[in-house]
Formats: structure tokens, sequence, C-alpha cells
């Protein structure tokens, strides 16, 4: 078990906070800024009550930029997408077990074109669904708050989930990452990272932020 202050911490800008009009430009000012991943929110106005943007937008954004593009699944059903989204140049991919009838098939179908599959867990999912999945899965995402939109609160009540999926994944026989996601901010940042997370999904607090650089460095822990 690695202590929380010496695990390092990764941190993925959430595009769904940056200028829609100025793309490209906000995406290679925040891997100039030290993101380690772009988090990409694909929200559909039916599995979720807000719409984003589609793989189009990440085939665009694709040769502009080397970060890997974390992308977080709110469609559904589900299945029909993956495709578009690993062909457009995704490098993860999240999603929800809520949103398809077959999420071990799912979760093989991310692995097999060679990407990083991932669960999302709300934040009235249990950590249950993982027990008879965690060996096809390679990043577990808490919600902090309910999906579907930037700039909500944290949700504390997902704290101990946290601590939880920490030790499962201490357990476990293969390296998974623990991301946070949702109202990460300065303040609530040393909150996820003492529960065990080492990635943390932060919209607003980057994207808003007056530079880019400082807001990454702070949540990181470095300043
Ligand atoms: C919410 C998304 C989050 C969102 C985070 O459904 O999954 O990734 O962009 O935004 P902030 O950091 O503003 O809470
Ligand atoms: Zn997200």
């Amino acid at each position: 078990m690695v202590a929380p202050q010496s695990r390092p911490i990764t941190i993925a800008p959430s595009l769904l906070a940056a200028d829609f009009g100025r793309l490209q430009e906000e995406v290679s000012a925040i891997e100039a800024a030290g993101a380690d991943w772009l988090h990409l929110d694909i929200m559909d106005g039916h599995f979720v009550p807000n719409i984003s943007y589609g793989p189009g937008v990440l085939a665009a954004l694709r040769k502009h930029t080397k970060l890997p593009f974390d992308v977080h699944l709110m469609i559904a059903p589900v299945d029909a997408y993956l495709d578009a989204f690993i062909d457009a140049g995704a490098d993860h991919i999240s999603l929800h077990p809520e949103a398809g009838p077959n999420l071990h098939r799912s979760l093989q179908h991310i692995r097999h074109a060679g990407k990083k599959a991932g669960i999302v867990l709300n934040p009235a999912t249990s950590p249950d669904v993982l027990e008879w999945s965690l060996d096809l899965v390679d990043i577990i995402l808490v919600m902090s708050v309910n999906p579907g939109f930037g700039g909500q609160s944290f949700l504390t009540s997902q704290l101990p989930k946290i601590a939880h999926l920490r030790r499962m994944i201490d357990a476990a026989d293969h390296p998974i990452t623990l991301a946070v996601d949702g109202g990460i901010t300065t303040a609530t940042a040393p909150l996820a990272i003492a529960a065990g997370a080492d990635t943390l999904i932060a919209g607003t607090s980057v994207f808003r932020a007056p530079d880019y650089a400082r807001a990454i460095a702070t949540l990181r822990g470095g300043t």
C-alpha cells in the first residue's frame, strides 16, 4: 500500500469547461500547462440531461495534441458507439454499467481494440459491480457529482467509496487507475487524494482558471 502523499497524481482536465469556440487553442494550452490526459465527456441528452459533443470533435482534435484521450461515455445504449470513439482516437474508454446490457462484453470490446477500459460509478452505484469484472478494468472512475454537468459541488458522501475502491485495487493482480470526477477544486482534491484517488478529473477549476499551469500544479499538490 502506497501512502496517499507519495502516490503520483494524474491530472485530467475536462474539455467540457473549455471555450468551445477555441477548442484547438484550449487543448494546446492545457497540454503546454502540464495536463496528463484530456478528459472528454460524451453526453447524449438521454442517459444524462445534457448534450456535449461527439466523435467528430475528437477526430478533429486528435491531430493537434499528444495527450491521451480519456473518454467518458454518458450515452445509452452505449455499445453501438464504442467503435466510433475508438476510431476517433480514444485511448481510454469508460462507461457506466447502467448504459448497456452486457458490461463484460463492452469491456472486452474496448480491450480487444487495444484501449484501456473503465467503469464509471454514479454516486448511487455500488462498487459491487466490479466484483466480477475487475479483470477487464484498467480504470475506475468515481463520480463525485451526478453526471451531466460541470460546475457542481463535490459529494463528500463518495469519499468512503473511494477508500473502499483503493483497498480493492491494492488487492488486485494488475494495475488499476482510481479516478475521481466532479467538483474537484483546491479544497476537494486533497480529500479525494487522501481517500486513495490517483487521478483527478477537473473541468471548471482548470479551464476557468486564469493560469492553467498553476491550476494543474495546485491540484496535483505541487504548490
Ligand atoms: C460531469 C462530467 C465531468 C465534468 C466535471 O458529468 O463527467 O467530467 O466535466 O466538471 P467539474 O470539474 O466542473 O465538476
Ligand atoms: Zn467526466
